[in-house]
């Protein structure tokens, strides 16, 4: 490790937008770690990346970093393994983007039985956060980013339904609704997390990075369809229709560089300010959110830092 790099970790950053966000703050000298789940294409991104650093900055004076950190989102004792190796490397975090997601498909759950959508969406997110906030606090400057969506603009979720869903069987299971609210809870965690912890050394974000071309957007369908739509995706990208990873990135990758930073407990839509679903302004909504997630979490050691 460079002591003098700024050290970014990134979820899902093998591919989409986060291998975009991870290559945007490479070229500019930071050291990005990919936590990915799977070891081959986690090496796969950080060659190509650490190919690109070298060749932009051969004399490696402010060249940025990319490593490889082994991460599935889906599996509590997976996030705690990654803290062991991260702790081996690192003393200090100074960025976190919660990025890796999965949208709609088929019902599924993560190894501790949370539906799919919510489990690695948000619950696994917040558990790697109460295990990073001791490298956070290290920091001068440390800002945490929620990859959310505008799809969570249209979620609902009445009091007492929190548990409801991330415990949903696949008989109640709406892959939509489960995205949406998936994306909601990460908006509701920023607002009470910087309420909680936020303070001029840690701020806390909400993003949406618009309807950008990845592998992500055509995953709800099946193998044969997502064939015949490629090339029409390609035509929207082209079109202006659907924007480019590294236009989605920049809307992340935006809020770590402000200088002065962006006041946190936001939520921001492609670099502008906007108003969250009035649902995640409400305190009650967040405090049982908040207290829930915890509760949850608790039975594996993992605890509101
Ligand atoms: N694309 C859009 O239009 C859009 C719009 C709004 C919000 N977003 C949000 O943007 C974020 C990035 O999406 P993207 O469009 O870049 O999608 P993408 O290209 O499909 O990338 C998703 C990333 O998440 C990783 N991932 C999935 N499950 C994981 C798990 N259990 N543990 C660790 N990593 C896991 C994937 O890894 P594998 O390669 O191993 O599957 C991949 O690296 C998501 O949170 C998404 O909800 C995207």
């Amino acid at each position: 490790m460079n002591g003098t790099r700024k050290i970014c970790i990134i979820t899902g950053a093998n591919k989409g937008i986060g291998y975009e966000a991870a290559l945007t703050l490479g070229l500019m000298g930071w050291e990005v770690v990919l936590a990915c789940r799977s070891f081959a294409r986690g090496n796969q991104a950080v060659m190509a990346l650490n190919s690109i650093f070298r060749q932009t900055d051969p004399g490696g004076k402010s060249q940025g970093l990319a490593v490889f950190m082994e991460l599935d989102l889906a599996s509590l004792a997976s996030i705690q393994t990654f803290l062991v190796g991260f702790k081996k490397r690192y003393q200090v975090c100074d960025a976190l983007i919660c990025n890796a997601g999965v949208m709609g498909g088929p019902y599924g759950q993560t190894v501790e039985g949370f539906e799919r959508q919510a489990g690695v969406n948000y619950l696994g997110h917040v558990a790697l956060f109460s295990h990073l906030f001791p490298f956070l606090k290290r920091s001068p400057d440390a800002r945490v980013v929620q990859v959310s969506s505008r799809a969570h603009e249209r979620a609902t979720l009445t009091e007492g339904e929190f548990l409801q869903a991330v415990h949903r069987s696949k008989d109640t299971y709406n892959p939509w609704k489960a995205y949406a609210q998936s994306k909601l809870f990460q908006v509701l965690f920023t607002l009470k997390a910087q309420e909680v912890y936020g303070s001029d050394t840690l701020r806390f974000y909400a993003v949406h990075p618009g309807v950008v071309a990845t592998d992500l957007l055509l995953s709800p369908l099946p193998g044969m369809a997502q064939t015949i739509i490629q090339p029409l995706a390609r035509l929207f990208t082209w079109l202006g229709v659907l924007k480019t990873p590294k236009k989605g990135a920049d809307a992340i990758t935006h809020l770590l560089m402000a200088s002065p930073p962006l006041p946190g407990g936001t939520y921001w839509a492609e670099k502008a300010l906007r108003d969250p679903n009035p649902l995640a302004l409400s305190s009650a909504l967040q405090g049982e959110v908040w207290n829930l997630t915890w509760n949850l979490l608790n039975p594996y050691g993992i605890q509101a830092p």
